[in-house]
């Protein structure tokens, strides 16, 4: 299976931080932002990674991360997408790349806590179709959300103003090779971009979307709450695995 970092945009919700860098460039507690979704792919063991990157800064990527030795890559792959026309449009990019092979996607302002390994096994197993991670949240309306009809996924809407579950579809997908025709049958939503919630109704309306549900938190970092919250959740997540475990054996 490939991966595919998505990259692109130009973080206008953080202005003016992202007035002369990109987003996936600007810290998150100890690590550039992008470190975190490549890490992601790589320790589910996914090696094959495309970035996709945009706007005025995309050769800095380049200097960061080389050829992905610090991820114990051998070879990255870049592209470039001109504007801002969508996660569906950034992804409609790497065609060439995934070379009718299955792949897994993830948006690069979305930084998990645990392995994703278990999902991505599952969607090796899967013959065709796609697989969504979903998060059950208290803010889903800041989200694409899923509803059910019982444990099938039954339609995704995106950024509902009132949200019908608490369940967000998290950036992390899995698609078959038949996404890039999916892509192509998209028409600009209203904020002028092809969405990727468009691509997994077409999946779902196939009836070969499947899900899992994310363990462990999850978060985007593309509002300067969620970039924040990010750089907290890591820390505090670094410095319990730094604490040696209390010794509460006792009268050996
Ligand atoms: O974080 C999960 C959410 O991401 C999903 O629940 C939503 O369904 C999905 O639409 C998306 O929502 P956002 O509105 O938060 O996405 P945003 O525009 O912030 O883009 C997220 C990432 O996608 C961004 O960090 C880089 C990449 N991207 C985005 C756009 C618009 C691109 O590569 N190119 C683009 O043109």
């Amino acid at each position: 299976m490939k991966g595919i970092v998505l990259a692109g945009g130009t973080g206008s919700r953080l202005f003016p931080l992202t007035k002369i860098t990109n987003k996936h460039l600007l810290p998150i507690y100890d690590k550039p932002m992008i470190y975190y979704p490549i890490q992601t792919l790589a320790d589910a063991g996914i090696k094959d990674i495309m970035v996709v990157t945009g706007g005025r800064n995309s050769g800095d990527f380049l200097r960061l991360l080389a050829n992905g030795k610090d991820f114990g890559l051998k070879h990255m792959a870049y592209t470039y997408q001109e504007g801002e026309g969508g996660i569906a449009e950034a992804l409609g990019l790497c065609e060439h790349f995934a070379d009718g092979q299955p792949i897994c996607v993830i948006l690069g302002d979305n930084i998990v806590e645990k392995s994703i390994k278990g999902a991505v096994d599952a969607f090796r197993q899967q013959e065709r179709g796609a697989r969504i991670l979903l998060k059950e949240v208290h803010d889903a309306g800041r989200f694409g959300v899923a509803e059910f009809d019982g444990d099938r996924v039954a339609g995704i809407e995106e950024k509902p103003a009132v949200p019908k579950t608490n369940f967000a579809v998290t950036g992390i997908y899995m698609y078959d090779a038949s996404v890039f025709e999916k892509i192509g049958t998209c028409k600009p939503s209203k904020r002028n971009e092809l969405e990727i919630t468009d691509v997994n109704n077409a999946y779902i309306k196939e009836g070969t979307m499947t899900y899992s549900f994310l363990d462990g938190w999850w978060t985007d970092a593309g509002t300067f709450d969620s970039l924040m919250r990010a750089a907290n959740l890591v820390q505090q997540t670094r410095g319990a695995a730094a604490t040696p475990a209390t010794d509460t054996s006792h009268g050996e």
